[in-house]
């Protein structure tokens, strides 16, 4: 398989509701994960949480991921956080154009790409998401929609730049509501990203980025997801909630490392 290392992240979105149940859930998932870094993990907490749980997972070697962030450097944009804020608060990563905000609040792909540079400008790295509605999925517009919002949102990045870029492929269909795409689904999405990447980028940059899938990934479906050629981790919503079930997903890609690092 791929020489990609399988990255987990948990998106937390507007949870757990205080900030001592978010360092509770940080200290449980960096105890759970220890010191092994066969598999990259990131947690994604609320804004407000950022710095306590920067503390909280110190001298591990998780990651720390914002939610969103705004695309200028500073000035009069009530509510909303730089890249040069989310660094100063210990980030490591961004999850960008998440659907939440896609279809929820608007955004469109020319703000993600804003997004993206600043990002990788600050030295943050980003996960950038992108899907298709069911309707687009029942009407065959799934790979017209993902090639619409790979050439949006990644316009503009040199391949050098697109290297460093993380994805996540999250059909929306599948988000929060315990759809999981099937295995075969998620690798010819992931498939067609790729090819995709080869032609904007270059193939080898197309073979370099880590695509990771979101929407229900649960413990007891991460395996057969992970075991899939192109599929290179994922972003986890409600099951990053509990630190077992998070837990059981990063073991689940543990063990698809360890056997895959058996079988080369
Ligand atoms: P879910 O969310 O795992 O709860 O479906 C995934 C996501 O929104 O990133």
């Amino acid at each position: 398989m791929s020489h990609r290392t399988l990255f987990i992240a948990g998106n937390w979105k507007m949870n757990p509701a205080s900030r001592a149940s978010a360092v509770a859930l940080a200290e449980a998932v960096k105890a759970g994960v220890g010191a092994d870094t066969s598999v990259h993990v990131a947690v994604a907490p609320p804004a407000l949480f950022l710095e306590a749980i920067d503390k909280a997972i110190d001298s591990s070697p998780l990651g720390l991921a914002a939610q969103n962030m705004h695309w200028k450097a500073d000035g009069a944009y009530t509510g909303e956080h730089s890249a040069a804020m989310l660094l100063d608060a210990g980030c490591t990563h961004v999850i960008l154009g998440h659907s939440e905000r896609r279809h929820g609040m608007g955004e469109t792909d020319a703000q993600v790409n804003l997004k993206l540079h600043a990002a990788l400008a600050a030295g943050l790295i980003p996960i950038v998401c992108l899907g298709e509605l069911l309707a687009e999925r029942e009407a065959g517009q799934t790979e017209s929609v993902l090639q619409t919002q790979l050439s949006g949102s990644l316009a503009g990045l040199t391949p050098e730049q697109m290297g460093g870029v993380v994805l996540a492929y999250e059909p929306v269909w599948a988000i929060g509501t315990g759809k999981v795409a099937s295995p075969e689904q998620a690798q010819d999405a992931h498939a067609f990203i790729r090819r995709t990447l080869a032609t904007q980028f270059s193939p080898a940059i197309a073979a370099r980025v880590v695509v990771q899938y979101g929407g229900s990934v649960k413990a007891d479906n991460a395996h057969g997801l992970l075991s899939c050629p192109d599929i290179d981790g994922a972003l986890v919503g409600g099951a990053s909630l509990k630190a077992d079930d998070f837990l059981g997903i990063i073991q689940a890609a543990q063990a698809v490392t360890t056997h895959e690092k058996a079988r080369a």
